[in-house]
């Protein structure tokens, strides 16, 4: 049984069948539409969620599954004290395949450990979200044909941006991938990536604070919003919030094919003035997030489709 911890829990090969089939999903969703009927996914949300949960559920129900579940803490019985290994072995009886969000790090493992169900992490804390991953790098491979040879800035709040550190993790096995990492100085990546993912692995970054003196030189921009509910205390998270703000002004500083990309929610660091720009591409990117959810639960359920 496998489950989905980190988006290193896939190789690369691995990572290019699944996006095959997402894409082949996207093609042809008639022919998947019933290949999960009979099946359950549940999703355990401690923590709140649109599109991720949400996400989730329209990836089993197009599949023609179900899907039951808690979307936040206060009403599942952990607010009764029970344990994420109690819950999920509860869960295992019930449902086919379990996608789990919560505030503490590590909690969809210690639940993986315990469950007799593939487990997915749909974002742990300020630590991973290997599904955004794996929907930044669908998007990516679907609109530029490529995963590789590209410069990537990466904005905003990198320091507890889980986003930021999967999809970190997982650009790095490319090659010729160049990272320039735009934040405030309070907001820089932390050491257990910068040291252990980018400089283990010899990887090319480097980091600026403003966001014109990446700009020109980029092939993706990956903007973040900055996580309110990590800050220890509101004043510190006013000063930052709105540090960036990606308008009309400065995407002429931007090539013309320059992809920008947003795990969404959007706060104020992406004025809506910028939506109807061709590069603008998150409202397509949260599309993608469907289509290789759907390809992740057919592979973790081990579903074939011929
Ligand atoms: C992200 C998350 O939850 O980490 N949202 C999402 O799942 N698309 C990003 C964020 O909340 O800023």
């Amino acid at each position: 049984m496998r489950h989905l911890m980190s988006p290193l829990d896939f190789s690369v090969e691995e990572l290019s069948k699944l996006f095959d089939l997402a894409n082949e999903i996207e093609a042809n969703p008639e022919k998947f539409s019933h290949v999960c009927a009979g099946k359950k996914l549940a999703t355990l949300f401690y923590e709140p969620s649109t599109r991720t949960r949400l996400s989730f559920e329209a990836a089993m129900l197009n599949l023609g599954g179900s899907v039951l579940g808690f979307s936040s803490a206060d009403s599942s019985s952990a607010a009764k004290g029970e344990s994420v290994s109690d819950t999920i072995r509860i869960i295992s009886g019930y449902a086919d395949i379990a996608a789990i969000r919560h505030p503490k790090e590590g909690a969809p493992l210690v639940a993986s450990l315990k469950s007799g169900i593939p487990v997915i992490n749909a974002g742990d804390g300020g630590h991973q979200h290997p599904t955004q991953t794996l929907t930044d790098l669908l998007t990516i491979r679907s609109l530029k044909g490529r995963l590789d040879n590209m410069t990537i800035g990466i904005c905003g709040d990198l320091k507890f941006g889980r986003t930021v550190h999967s999809l970190i993790n997982a650009l790095v096995r490319y090659p010729g991938i160049r990272f320039i990492l735009i934040s405030p100085e309070e907001l820089r990546l932390p050491d257990y990536i910068r040291e252990d993912v980018l400089r283990r692995n010899n990887q090319e970054f480097r980091e600026e604070v403003r966001l014109e003196d990446a700009l020109p030189e980029l092939d993706l921009l990956y903007m973040t919003r900055v996580q309110k509910e990590r800050f220890f205390n509101e004043e510190d998270y006013v000063r930052m919030k709105d540090f960036y703000i990606l308008d009309r002004e400065k995407m002429k500083l931007a090539p013309p094919d320059m992809l920008v990309l947003h795990p969404l929610p959007r706060v104020n660091e992406i004025s809506v003035e910028v939506d109807d720009d061709p590069r603008a591409v998150y409202f397509k990117q949260a599309k993608y997030g469907v289509y290789v959810r759907m390809a992740l639960i057919l592979t973790l359920l081990e579903v074939k489709v011929c």
